[in-house]
């Protein structure tokens, strides 16, 4: 059998991190090739994005994987980093230090997006899970990567009235760079008005997402399960996003939306989604960021997005977890 070959796009976070061992752990039982991680600026500056992948890679005993630099920030705007969110370098209370020793992929994060897509036609899958600034360049530079992907998977935006987690109206992974989210919108569109067999992708927004829970119960349950370098990190990290979630009155828990968003791309008959024409508000004084769907066809165009309500999984996103957690834990 033919594993499916994937491409992470992520902003390493602590949430992307879970991506990170998730993924890796799919890829060594067999399931996906992880043909390569892009890494994007996002919950912080590029130089920390990459060093945390490379480190959480090695972490998971990877350190074979395809590691590219993006885009170094938004399209627009000056790129604001969230220190508070993920801590100053974006492990969380994780020391990963210096422990990777290899070198980065020579091509820069959107060519390797291109070359992965060419070189695997109709078969690649993307996963988003931060700032969309390389895939924008991405396609840039190669117009017909909608059509060459078999699909796309992006965590965020929020639909459905759901409240955002950046301002009122947007998520943080859009709100960084709207611009570029909004490229991405008008690409799938244009590429689905000339080919409607071009597949939808599929956003995975706050709605669906902030019912990712992770608890302190979980990570002790991970440690017990198996207790290595790569767990006891992913622990710290968390107890960071714990602390975070608090301050901002969530409770001390943390949602963790991108091994979900992961996990969705992965299990796509277990998606429940529903096609949209999604555009990202560029403009608005109180709406910049807002990811506005037409899920009525109100604006006579052609469906650009499939949008998550929920996973087709007895017990939700917490049984979703529970999977992350048990993949997780057969690493290193
Ligand atoms: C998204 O923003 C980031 O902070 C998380 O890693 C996730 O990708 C949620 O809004
Ligand atoms: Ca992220």
């Amino acid at each position: 059998m033919t594993r499916t070959p994937v491409l992470l796009d992520c902003d390493p976070g602590i949430d992307d991190a879970l991506a990170i061992a998730y993924l890796v752990a799919a890829h060594r039982a067999g399931r996906i090739d992880l043909a390569g991680l892009v890494c994007t600026a996002g919950n912080v500056g590029l130089d920390d994005t990459v060093a945390n992948a490379l480190a959480w890679l090695d972490l998971a005993d990877a350190p074979e994987l395809p590691v590219a630099a993006g885009a170094p920030g938004p399209i627009a705007v000056p790129h604001v980093l969230t220190p508070e969110t993920h801590g100053p370098r974006g492990a969380g209370h994780a020391e990963l230090g210096a422990t990777t020793t290899r070198a980065l992929d020579p091509r820069d994060g959107a060519r390797l997006w291109v070359e992965l897509a060419r070189a695997h036609p109709g078969g690649l899958v993307g996963i988003v899970t931060g700032p969309s600034s390389s895939l924008a360049r991405a396609v840039a530079l190669e117009p017909a990567l909608p059509r060459l992907l078999r699909g796309l998977v992006v965590m965020g935006g929020t639909f459905h009235g759901h409240p955002g987690n950046t301002t009122p109206v947007s998520e943080w992974n859009v709100d960084v760079d709207p611009e570029a989210a909004d490229r991405v919108c008008r690409a799938w569109e244009e590429a689905r008005v000339s080919d409607p067999a071009v597949p939808a992708p599929l956003w995975c927004g706050l709605n669906l997402t902030e019912r990712a829970v992770w608890t302190p119960a979980r990570s002790e349950r991970l440690l017990a399960a198996s207790d290595t370098p790569l767990t006891r990190a992913l622990v710290d990290a968390l107890r960071f996003y714990f602390e975070f979630h608090e301050s901002v009155g969530e409770g001390y828990l943390a949602q963790v939306h991108d091994p979900l968003v992961a996990w969705l791309a992965l299990h796509p008959d277990a998606v429940v989604s529903a096609p949209a024409h999604v555009r990202v508000e560029c403009a608005g004084e109180h709406t910049r960021g807002m990811t506005v769907a037409d899920v009525r066809g109100q604006r006579g165009r052609v469906d650009n997005a499939r949008i998550a309500t929920d996973v087709r999984l007895p017990g939700g996103p917490d049984a979703v977890l529970d999977e992350v957690c048990g993949a997780i834990t057969t690493l290193g």
